[in-house]
């Protein structure tokens, strides 16, 4: 059984972006620049963006973070993202989510001028994944994860992918993803799914994203299947743990990400990508060869 190493996958990964980002210093442009809205106080968004802000400032991006008190309005926050779409300095946006319940989370990604969506979460950026119609922004968590499969020369190339989980954040990207130039076939389950078991135990790959602690165990894998989980679970413990039962699967698995230092790593790691790729196009540079599917 092999196992997905996220933290390895991404450290090489961040060291050829440090490597790109002081060429572009020594050819005297400014750093990439990633501005994180983080709205209230909710511990886990906390962790992530403070992940991610740390990770820029180690390759050499700056990262800006915009702490907004939970009661802000809709507009309020919409004026603040309609400054940052104006500051030519800053080339990605990034709104934690979740929001408050009072905030309508659509109408704030359309805010985002499309040029500096670094989540890819604006309809235009998700239109063009799904058309292949221009050069667009992909997921964070469906880039990292096409990037670990590249890493480890897994061929999706007619493979049967099962999907659980039908996020706009994951699942549904994710699918666009493996669907392109129909390279796959895709099956995406979700909570109406009448028998999962029945499809996830078809999957030569099964990506597994709905935040369920031990969801998938042994006998909803097809043995040799290559197994990607993207939960974050935190138990009572305090212990963090994926979807996937990991002791239980693994041995019927040929590959499996742990969790943590699986699919995390790697989804900040294309956070970066995605800025770093948003600071070319904004240079009138090519795309990103890391952020191309
Ligand atoms: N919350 C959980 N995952 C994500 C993500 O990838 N981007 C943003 N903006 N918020 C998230």
């Amino acid at each position: 059984m092999l196992i997905l190493d996220g933290r390895e996958v991404s450290k090489k990964i961040l060291e050829d972006l440090k490597q790109e980002i002081k060429e572009y210093e020594r050819k005297g442009f400014r750093k990439p620049s990633l501005a994180v809205i983080l709205v209230g106080e909710d511990p886990a968004s906390k962790i992530y963006v403070k992940r991610k802000r740390e990770t820029s400032e180690k390759v050499g991006i700056h990262s800006i973070c915009v702490n907004l008190p939970e009661s802000i309005s809709e507009e309020e926050l919409i004026s603040e993202i309609k400054n940052l779409n104006d500051d030519d300095n800053i080339d990605g946006i990034l709104v934690q989510l979740p929001l408050p319940s009072h905030i309508n989370t659509g109408k704030i990604i359309e805010t985002i001028n499309p040029s500096k969506d670094v989540d890819g979460f604006h309809p235009e950026n998700v239109g063009r994944l799904a058309t292949g119609i221009g050069k667009g922004v992909i997921p964070c968590t469906p880039l990292g994860i096409w990037l670990m499969l590249k890493h480890y020369n897994i061929d999706i190339f007619g493979k049967d992918i099962v999907i659980v989980g039908a996020s706009n954040i994951v699942g549904k990207p994710m699918s666009l993803v493996f669907l392109k130039d129909e390279k796959a076939t895709i099956t995406v389950c979700h909570k109406n799914t009448k028998d999962l078991k029945s499809h996830t135990q078809k999957a030569d790959i099964l990506v597994v994203a709905v935040g369920k602690p031990k969801l998938i165990t042994d006998d909803m894998v097809k043995e040799g299947s290559v197994v990607i989980d993207v939960g974050i679970n935190r138990l009572e413990n305090g212990k963090i743990v994926g979807d996937v039962d990991f002791e239980n699967v693994k041995n019927k698995a040929f590959a499996i990400t742990p969790v943590p230092g699986g699919v995390g790593p790697m989804t900040v790691v294309s956070l970066l990508v995605n800025t770093v790729h948003l600071y070319r196009l904004r240079h009138g540079f090519p795309p990103h060869p890391f952020a191309q599917i």
